[in-house]
């Protein structure tokens, strides 16, 4: 769909960050189609212009750092600008691997940093200029409540995205602002594509879902165009899986497959 008079998104404003790559261009595509106007937040001003050059010009590529409050706030003003923010899509983020005992103090900081304060200071920014209602999507992980070893920087930084929604939710309900968090299971991005180096790790992957199959970012997608519009105007406070049902079942053994890696063959 192309014409925006045709989507149930029409007249909306939405803000997606990490929207130069993965499941935040796949978000911020589906958005458009829905009849959007998005403001594609992200540090890779490359991969924004491709997005745009692909979409048009109701994709609004913003180059913001979701860590700086300053760069923030420059999205926000341009928000207002256009009349205030209807959807807000916390999503930038990333992964580290490191065990405990070895975890960089650095490493540790940075994940946090952007994973859970570049989440808090989104919905910070929304709420803020967010003038009759809304809803804010955060993107939280299967990892938020399913542990891996190796990964604890950012199953820590997820399950706290997952509870600050919760407060969120609470305390912007009554200006029927509604936020919610997807929780995806492996999705191919760039984020993820070490792990289709790993032997057997995306095998286990899938045997670790019900489905046989883990999730396509365009399924995450879609969840986020429910949570954005009028359907799910009584949800707020969720959290959603898209991950195949793999939360059922157990992450799968990253240490032993990375070890399986640096062996020298038998
Ligand atoms: N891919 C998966 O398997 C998976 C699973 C669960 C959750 N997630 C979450 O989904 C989100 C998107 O991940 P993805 O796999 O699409 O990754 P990706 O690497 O494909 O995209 C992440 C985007 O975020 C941008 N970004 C990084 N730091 C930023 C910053 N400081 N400010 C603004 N933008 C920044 C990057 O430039 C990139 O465009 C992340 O929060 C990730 O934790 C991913």
């Amino acid at each position: 769909m192309t014409d925006a008079s045709m989507g149930s998104l029409a007249d909306r404003l939405a803000l997606v960050t990490g929207a130069a790559s993965g499941i935040g261009r796949s978000i911020s595509c589906r958005l458009l189609a829905d009849g959007a106007t998005v403001l594609a937040a992200d540090i890779d001003t490359a991969g924004l212009a491709a997005l745009r050059e692909e979409v048009g010009e109701r994709c609004v590529p913003m180059r913001c750092d979701v860590t700086d409050p300053d760069s923030l706030a420059a999205v926000g003003a341009e928000a207002t600008r256009r009349g205030g923010l209807h959807i807000a899509v916390a999503n930038a983020g990333r992964g580290a691997f490191a065990p405990i005992v070895d975890h960089p103090l650095e490493e540790w900081r940075s994940i946090i940093d952007l994973c859970l304060t570049g989440v808090f200071l989104t919905v910070q920014l929304a709420a803020r200029v967010m003038v009759n209602g809304g809803s804010i999507i955060t993107i939280s992980s299967l990892n938020a409540t399913q542990p891996s070893a190796g990964m604890s920087a950012y199953c820590a930084a997820k399950a706290g995205v997952v509870m600050l929604t919760q407060v969120a939710a609470m305390e912007l309900g009554a200006r029927d602002i509604r936020v919610n968090t997807i929780a995806p299971g492996l999705v191919q991005t760039n984020a993820t594509s070490a792990f289709w180096m790993v032997p057997g790790v995306v095998d286990e992957f899938i045997e670790n879902t019900t489905l046989g199959r883990f999730p396509h970012a365009g399924d995450v997608a879609a969840m986020a165009a429910f949570l954005a519009g009028d359907e799910s105007r009584s949800v707020s406070g969720s959290l959603f899986r898209v991950d195949g049902g793999a939360s059922t079942q157990r992450y799968p053994d990253l240490p032993a497959a990375f070890a399986r890696l640096a062996a020298p063959p038998a």
